[in-house]
C-alpha cells in the first residue's frame, strides 16, 4: 500500500511502485517544498530516504513537472536501495523517453544528464539517441498537417493478449454493412480539412474483411490519397490474406502492409489462439513480397509459455525474411485481453535477455530503430520498438508517437488528436467504442470531427 501527504503526486508514485511488482511492505511519502527546494522523504522496511533538490520554476505547471519529477526519482531511489532492483528505464514513467529527449533538445540541452538523473541505463539512453537520428528528415512539427487513421474493428478471432476494442468477425460481422456506411460518412466528412502525411487502415485486421467490403473501404479512402502519401494496411493475420485482396491493395496505392507473425513457434501461436501456422506466416510474406509492398513484421516478447530459443528463433526467422520493418512489442498486461483474465501479475523470465537479443541481431542485420515507446503493465518494464531498414521508416508511426501532426481517426473507438504547438498542448476526442453506437450516432460523431478540426 502507498500514502502520500501530496494527492496530485499519488498517480505518478503508483506508477514507479507498479515497477517493482507486488512483494513491497507498505510505502509511506511525504513531500515538501519550500521556494525552489523540493523535499521528498520515502519511508520503506522501515527505513527513511530523504532526498532534496533544487530547481527553479515558474507557474504552477512548471512547479507540478518538477514535484513530480523528483518525487518519482525519490521513490524510484528508495525502492531500488530497498529492493537491489534496477529498472531499464530508472524513474522514467508516464512520458515517451522520445519526447522528453527531444524536450530537453529543444532546450538547448542534451538529454543524456538528464536520463543519467532518471537512472535510465546507458544503453536505452543510446536507443532513444538512435530513434532521434533515424527520424532525422521525417521528424517536423508542421501546423495544419495530419495523418488519417481508418479503424477497422474485426478480428478472425480473438488473440489471448490482445486488449484492442475488436471482436471475432463470427460475433459482429452482422455489422459490417452497417459500419461501411457509417465509415464512409465520416471518411467524406473529413475529406480536405488537412493536408495528410500518411494514411494507415488499421484495425483490428482490416483484411478480415471479403474483397467487396474491402474495396468499399479502399474507395473511401481512395479520395485522401495524394501521390506520394505512405498508405499502410495493416493487413494483419496472415490466415486471411489472399492474391485478391492483396491485388486491391495494391490497385488502390497501398504502399506498405502489416504481415504479423508475433511468433514463429506453431505451439505459440495455439497458446496465444492465433488460429495460423509458422507455415502461413512464410505464405502470406510471399504473396506480399509479389506485390512489392514494403513489408512490418511485429513480434511480441515474452508471450504465454514462450521460451527465451523460440523468442529468438522468431528474430532469426523475422530478420532472414528481411522486411522493410519490423516491431518487437513487449508483452503487456492490458484490461480487456483474456490474458489479463487469466493472470493478474505479468512476469516473464528472460524478458530482459529477449529484448537484448533482438536488439543485438536487428542492428547487426543492418536495422535501426525508429520509434519507441512505453506502456504500463508491460513485462520486464521494457518498451515497444520499430527497427527499420535505411530510408524506410514509417512516418505514421513517428507522427503519431511524437505527436507532431493532428491525427484524424475514423471508426468505432478512434481517438483523434489536434496538436497546438504554439501552447504546447494536445486536444482528443474520442468516437464511441461500441459498434452499434458508433453505427446509430454517425451523423453527430461525423459533424463533430469536422468541428473539432476547423
Ligand atoms: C492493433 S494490433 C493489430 C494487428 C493485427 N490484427 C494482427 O494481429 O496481426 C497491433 C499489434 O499490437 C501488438 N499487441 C497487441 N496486444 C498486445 C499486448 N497485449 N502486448 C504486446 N503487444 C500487443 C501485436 O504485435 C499486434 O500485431
Ligand atoms: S492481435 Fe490482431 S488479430 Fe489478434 S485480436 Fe488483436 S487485433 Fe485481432
Amino acid at each position: 500500500m502507498l500514502t502520500t501527504n501530496t494527492d496530485f503526486l499519488y498517480g505518478e508514485l503508483m506508477d514507479v511502485l507498479r515497477l517493482f511488482g507486488a512483494e513491497l511492505p507498505d510505502v509511506a511519502h511525504y513531500f515538501v517544498h519550500d521556494g525552489y527546494k523540493f523535499a521528498n522523504s520515502v519511508i520503506v522496511g522501515g527505513r527513511e530516504y530523504d532526498f532534496t533538490e533544487e530547481m527553479p520554476w515558474r507557474g504552477e505547471l512548471e512547479f507540478k513537472r518538477y514535484a513530480k519529477r523528483f518525487s518519482k526519482l525519490a521513490l524510484y531511489k528508495a525502492l531500488r536501495a530497498e529492493t537491489g532492483k534496477e529498472m531499464p528505464w530508472g524513474a522514467l514513467t508516464g512520458i515517451r523517453p522520445t519526447k522528453l529527449a527531444y524536450a530537453e533538445r529543444e532546450a538547448g540541452r542534451d538529454f543524456f544528464p538528464l536520463f543519467k538523473k532518471f537512472c535510465v541505463s546507458r544503453e536505452n539512453a543510446e536507443l532513444v539517441a538512435d530513434v532521434l537520428s533515424s527520424q532525422e528528415g521525417i521528424y517536423a512539427k508542421e501546423e495544419g498537417t495530419a495523418d488519417l487513421y481508418v479503424g477497422i474493428p474485426f478480428c478472425p478471432s480473438k488473440c489471448n493478449y490482445c486488449s484492442f476494442i475488436t471482436a471475432d468477425i463470427g460475433r459482429t460481422g452482422k455489422y459490417i454493412g452497417g459500419y461501411l456506411d457509417a465509415l464512409e460518412k465520416e471518411l467524406d466528412a473529413v475529406h480536405g480539412i488537412r493536408r495528410l502525411k500518411s494514411v494507415y487502415v488499421g484495425g483490428g485486421t482490416p483484411l478480415v474483411l471479403d474483397a467487396e467490403a474491402l474495396e468499399r473501404v479502399l474507395r473511401a479512402v481512395a479520395p485522401h490519397i495524394a501521390a506520394g502519401v505512405e498508405y499502410t494496411v495493416e493487413a494483419g493475420r496472415p490466415d486471411v490474406f489472399t492474391d485478391e485482396k492483396l491485388a486491391l491493395l495494391k490497385a488502390h496505392g497501398v504502399t506498405r502492409i502489416c504481415v504479423n507473425p508475433q511468433t514463429f513457434s506453431d505451439a505459440t501461436l495455439v497458446r496465444i489462439g492465433r488460429k495460423h501456422t509458422a507455415a502461413d506466416i512464410y505464405k502470406a510474406f510471399g504473396m506480399a513480397e509479389k506485390c512489392g509492398f514494403d513489408i512490418n513484421c511485429d513480434l511480441i516478447a515474452g508471450l504465454t509459455g514462450e521460451s527465451l530459443a523460440e523468442f529468438k528463433d522468431s528474430i532469426d526467422r523475422a530478420i532472414a525474411l528481411s522486411p522493410a520493418n519490423i516491431t518487437v512489442h513487449s508483452l503487456c498486461l492490458k484490461k480487456g485481453a483474456k490474458l489479463k483474465e487469466e493472470e493478474s501479475l505479468l512476469f516473464v523470465a528472460d524478458i530482459e535477455k529477449m529484448i537484448a537479443y533482438s536488439r543485438e541481431k536487428l542492428y547487426a542485420a543492418g536495422y535501426k530503430p525508429y520509434y519507441l515507446y512505453r506502456q504500463k503493465y508491460m513485462a520486464g518494464n521494457s518498451e515497444n520498438t520499430g527497427w527499420t531498414k535505411a530510408g524506410k521508416a514509417c512516418v505514421y508511426n513517428v507522427d503519431v508517437m511524437e505527436e507532431i501532426a493532428d491525427n484524424i481517426a475514423c471508426g468505432a473507438n478512434a481517438v483523434s488528436k489536434r496538436v497546438f504547438f504554439a501552447e504546447g498542448r494536445i486536444e482528443r476526442i474520442g468516437s464511441p467504442k461500441d459498434i452499434p453506437t458508433y453505427i446509430d450516432k454517425i451523423d453527430a460523431i461525423a459533424e463533430e470531427k469536422r468541428k473539432f478540426f476547423a
